[in-house]
């Protein structure tokens, strides 16, 4: 036995000592990082693989923010490869497969594509995909013969503005406006469509300049594995799907089983960054490094929903965790992950102070529109479901999709959980509470000194706090409204 001299210390231990600043607005904070390989983040944040937190909506609201979200894996490889597809097909520079449709369809057959597939503009090309027109809602709206080919009302080729394959968005933009257009078909030398540029997706470039994005102009996503034998292939899928990062998630990530997958996914995908967990020691991020993660996530049984301390007796509190590291990831050039346990933009600014380049928010986010499942009635206001990936029911959902089948009563008690079922107040849009969360990241790291993430880990200074100084630290004394 050895008993550790040191004390470890978690977010409400602490507090950061403001420092001597020549920042002097919150938009001069620049929270960009690094997460891994080339991919930066406009924010240093990651939503969590869990069911109740993070599919495809999540993904695409978090991307939007400028931060990135991680598919869970408690479903089949198919669904979460679809998801992967869905996040990636749901804006991008040049729609590269646009939907097409024969000039021999009919009227009415083109509206059901049009409903079927939500998309206005049919290409409408040959056999061979070379292009013969373009097909709006307006052409087919009011067409009084539903069974006319729609050669009959599609604006031909001979008529349509059209650009080479390869035109830059700069130029499209120009040429959309000069023609009044809304739809820019993309054609090579033997004129067959080879993409579609739409007025819609570069009005989306512009309103939201920070998202992640690949060179596509697609979202970045990411997607969780496990270790068992399977989830080999589950990776190969997603990366198929062009997942940008892999995710290997395991509650106790320092493990042989993590170490030998990081190395098995390293030599069979080496271009795609491979994040792993969780830790939350010094030799479990420097071992995970080893094997060849690119990033290494922190946090065993500090996640608002993990009972893994109290089931278990294991565990490190947080902010000792993260830094400890974070001391590795810094000497390897390696970023860290604060995952679990991040309640208010406070939190966000320690975990970053001690060394993380990113925070994973499960609950906070879980209360959004944008996570799995509607939100529940109680006492007349709005709560939303997170639970634990470790919880009974999660436990045996996974068990229901490996299976493929129900799974038993007497199965459930076999089941020692460790995550709890809970419920969360509904909190509105992703994009709300990330502009809140940064909002106080960016006035947190300016008490510091520090307009990047990078100074901040310089510059950083805890101190340690009583329980009178936490009481202090919040609304005291008075009656809220
Ligand atoms: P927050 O505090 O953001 O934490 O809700 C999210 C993180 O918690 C972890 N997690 C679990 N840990 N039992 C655990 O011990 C569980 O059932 C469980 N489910 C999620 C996970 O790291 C997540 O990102």
């Amino acid at each position: 036995m050895k008993l550790l001299p040191e004390i470890g210390l978690t977010f409400d231990d602490v507090l950061l000592v403001p420092k001597y600043s020549s920042v002097h607005s919150r938009s001069a904070v620049d929270t960009s990082t690094r997460i891994v390989g080339d991919i930066r983040l406009a924010i240093p944040v990651i939503s969590a693989n869990m069911d109740t937190v993070t599919e495809v909506q999540m993904a695409i609201s978090v991307a939007q923010a400028g931060g990135i979200g991680i598919l869970h894996r408690f479903m089949s490889l198919e669904r979460q490869s679809e998801m992967v597809r869905q996040v990636k097909r749901s804006e991008s520079f040049v729609v590269e497969h646009p939907i097409t449709v024969s000039p021999n369809a009919t009227v009415e057959q083109a509206r059901a594509k049009m409903v079927e597939t939500r998309i206005g503009g049919l290409v409408v090309t040959d056999d061979d995909g070379h292009l013969l027109g373009m097909l709006t809602p307006r052409d087919v709206l009011f067409a009084p013969d539903v069974l006319a080919p729609i050669s009959t009302v599609m604006t031909s080729r001979d008529q349509l503005v059209i650009a080479a394959a390869g035109e830059p968005l700069s130029a499209a933009r120009v040429t959309l406006h000069d023609h009044r257009i809304e739809k820019l078909p993309l054609v090579d030398d033997d004129d067959h469509v080879v993409g579609l540029i739409t007025a819609q997706d570069i009005v989306k470039v512009q309103e939201h300049p920070h998202a992640t994005k690949d060179q596509k102009g697609r979202f970045r996503v990411g997607g969780a594995i496990g270790v068992k034998p399977d989830d080999l292939k589950r990776a190969s899928a997603l990366v198929e799907s062009e997942v940008d990062i892999l995710v290997v998630d395991v509650a106790h990530g320092h493990l042989d089983l993590v170490i030998e997958m990081v190395k098995r996914l390293k030599a069979n995908f080496p271009t795609i960054g491979v994040i792993a967990g969780n830790v939350a020691t010094r030799q479990g991020a420097r071992d995970l490094v080893k094997a060849g993660a690119d990033a290494v996530k922190v946090g065993v049984g500090s996640g608002s929903i993990c009972i893994t301390r109290q089931v278990t007796g294991v565990g490190v509190p947080q902010l000792t965790a993260v830094s400890e590291a974070a001391e590795v990831g810094n000497e390897l050039g390696v970023p860290i992950i604060a995952d679990g346990g991040i309640r208010n933009s406070g939190d966000i600014t320690k975990a970053l102070a001690a060394g993380s380049s990113a925070v994973m928010l499960g609950s906070l986010l879980a209360g959004t529109d944008e996570s799995p499942g509607a939100a529940v009635i109680r006492n007349g206001r709005r709560f939303k479901v997170v639970r634990g990936m470790a919880s009974l029911t999660a436990n045996i959902a996974r068990k229901e999709v490996e299976k493929q089948q129900n799974v038993e009563p007497e199965v459930w008690e076999e089941v020692i959980p460790e995550g709890v079922e809970a419920v969360v107040p509904y909190r509105g849009s992703v994009a709300d509470i990330l502009h809140q969360l940064i909002g106080g990241l960016r006035s947190g790291m300016s008490y510091c000194g520090s307009s990047t993430i990078e100074e901040l880990w310089e510059s950083a200074e805890f101190i340690r706090i009583t329980k009178a100084g936490k009481e202090e630290s919040g609304v005291h004394d008075v009656n809220l409204l």
